[in-house]
C-alpha cells in the first residue's frame, strides 16, 4: 500500500509517502517555520496556521514529483488530528478529508504522540512492541506502555511543563533562540554539568515536573555566579537524570526490558547516551531527523492503524487535546 502521512500539528508542514510493502519512505518534504516564530520567542498559532495553508499543497505536490507517483497511486491518507494547535490541526486534516473524497480513498486518524513513538520503528525495522515509551516533545512528556497489539497506555506525564518546554523556557532565560534545545545542549558542550546544583522534582513519583527546575535556574542566572554555559550543563544533567530515573523505574516495575525514547527531545546526544548508559535495558531512539515533527512517523502509524479500519468520515474534526 501507498500512504499518504500529512502532519500540521504545531510549527512544520510536513508530507511523507510510505511504500508498506516494502517498508520504505518514497518521499518527505518538510517546510519549518522554526525561524518565522525565533523573533516571538515561541510558536504564534495564528502564524502557524496560516503558513501550513500556504506551504502544504506545494509540498503534496512534490511528494509526487519525488515519489514519481501520482495522487491515483495513493491508497490511504494517514493524518494527525490530536493533539495540537486547532487551527494548523484543521489545516491538515481539511486537505486529507478534501484529498480523500476526491480520490475516494480512506482517511486514517493519527494521534501525534503515538506516530512519535512508532517513528522508532522506523529507524529500527526490527523492533516491535511490546515496549515502554517516553515520549518528550515540546509540549508533551508521557510514559506510555505499548502492548502487543499496539494498545497505548499512559502511565505517567508531566504535571506542569514539558521536558522541550523547559529547555526552550531556559533558552530564553538565556538570552539563545527559539527552539531553545539545539542551542542549550550547543552551549552546554563548553560547560561543567556538576557546576550547579539543581532539583530533581517530585522524585518518589511517576509523573513529571520541570517548573521547579526553570525556577532554580532562573535563580542561578539572576545571582550571576555561574557562567551561563555551567548552568546550560548542569540543567542538560538534571533533565537526563530526571528522564531516564523515572522511566527506567517504570520498566523494573512492569518488566519491560525494550524502551523507546522519542519526540524532538530525544534528539539531544546527551540524553541519548544517558540511556545508552543504563545497563539491563534495550533503548531504541528514532533517528533525529524523525525525532522532529515529521510525515513519515504519520504515514507509518496509518500503516499499522489500518487493519482496525478507524477511518475517518467527512465530519471528522481535529482534537487539541488527546481523546482520553
Ligand atoms: O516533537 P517536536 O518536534 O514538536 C512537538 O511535538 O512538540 O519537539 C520540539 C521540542 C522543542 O521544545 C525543542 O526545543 C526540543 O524538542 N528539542 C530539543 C533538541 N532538539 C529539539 N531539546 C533538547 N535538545 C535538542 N537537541
Ligand atoms: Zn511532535
Amino acid at each position: 500500500m501507498i500512504i499518504l502521512g500529512i502532519e500540521s500539528s504545531c510549527d512544520e508542514t510536513s508530507l511523507a509517502v510510505y511504500d508498506s510493502v516494502n517498508r520504505s519512505v518514497k518521499a518527505t518534504f518538510t517546510s519549518s517555520q522554526a525561524e518565522l516564530h525565533s523573533k516571538f520567542g515561541g510558536v504564534v498559532p495564528e502564524v502557524a496556521s496560516r503558513n501550513h495553508i500556504l506551504k502544504i499543497e506545494s509540498l503534496f505536490e512534490q511528494c509526487m514529483t519525488e515519489a514519481g507517483i501520482t495522487p491515483q497511486d495513493i491508497d490511504a491518507i494517514g493524518v494527525t488530528n490530536a493533539p495540537g494547535l486547532i487551527g494548523a490541526l484543521f489545516v491538515g486534516v481539511s486537505f486529507a478529508k478534501a484529498l480523500g473524497y476526491a480520490l475516494k480513498i480512506p482517511v486514517i486518524p493519527v494521534n501525534h504522540l503515538s506516530a512519535h513513538i512508532l517513528a522508532s520503528e522506523l529507524t529500527n525495522q526490527e523492533l516491535k512492541a511490546p515496549y515502554l515509551a517516553l515520549i518528550i516533545s515540546g509540549g508533551h512528556t508521557h510514559i506510555y506502555d505499548v502492548d502487543e497489539a499496539y494498545n497505548f497506555e499512559l502511565l505517567a506525564r508531566t504535571i506542569d511543563d514539558a521536558a522541550g518546554e523547559s529547555f526552550d523556557k531556559v533558552a530564553k532565560m538565556l538570552g539563545l533562540g527559539y527552539p531553545g534545545g539545539p542551542a542549550i545542549e550547543k552551549l552546554a558542550e563548553s560547560g561543567d554539568e556538576n557546576k550547579v546544583t539543581l532539583p530533581i522534582a517530585i522524585k518518589k513519583k511517576p509523573d513529571f515536573s520541570f517548573s521547579g527546575l526553570k525556577t532554580a535556574v532562573l535563580n542561578k542566572i539572576n545571582d550571576k555566579s555561574e557562567s551561563d554555559a555551567d548552568i546550560a550543563a548542569s540543567f542538560q544533567k538534571t533533565v537526563a537524570e530526571t528522564l531516564t530515573l523515572k522511566t527506567l523505574r517504570m520498566a523494573e516495575s512492569l518488566g519491560r526490558n525494550k524502551i523507546v525514547v522519542a519526540g524532538g527531545v530525544a534528539c539531544n546526544g546527551y540524553i541519548r547516551r544517558a540511556f545508552m548508559e543504563k545497563q539491563g535495558y534495550e533503548v531504541f531512539f528514532p533517528s533525529p531527523r524523525l525525532c522532529t515533527d515529521n510525515g513519515d512517523m504519520i504515514a507509518y502509524a496509518a500503516s499499522k492503524f489500518f487493519g482496525q479500519r478507524k477511518f475517518a468520515s467527512l465530519d471528522e474534526t481535529a482534537h487539541d487535546r488527546m481523546q482520553q
